[in-house]
């Protein structure tokens, strides 16, 4: 049997608006991170690893595509749920660095 991603991004976009122009950041992202897997994401500074980051804890909603965590869409739940993901994410973000 195959194992399953704990974390799927699937095609994800995000631009930001600064003052009349659109920046695209995120351009169709995709990553699968499995169990007992240690993932790094390197690149210049400015390149989005910040960005990507933060649609992973939940933080930053993307423009489009998903983030599925354990198969479910972090930005599909429930307010309380995602209060709740955002919490524990960012506690684990900040023992973990
Ligand atoms: N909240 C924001 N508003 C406008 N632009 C942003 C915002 N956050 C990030 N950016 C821009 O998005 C790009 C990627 O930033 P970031 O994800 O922090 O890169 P990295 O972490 O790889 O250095 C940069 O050009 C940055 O200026
Ligand atoms: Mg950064």
């Amino acid at each position: 049997m195959h194992k399953q991603p704990i974390i799927k991004i699937e095609n994800i976009k995000k631009s930001f608006k600064v003052g009349k122009n659109l920046i695209p950041v995120l351009k169709d992202i995709n990553l699968d991170v499995f169990p007992d897997e240690f993932s790094l994401i390197t690149g210049p500074s400015g390149c989005g690893k910040s960005t990507l980051l933060n649609t992973i804890l939940g933080l930053e909603k993307p423009d489009s595509g998903r983030v599925l965590v354990e198969n479910k869409d972090i930005y599909q739940k429930k307010e309380d749920q995602i209060a709740k993901f955002k919490s524990l994410a960012s506690f684990i973000s900040s023992q973990t660095g």
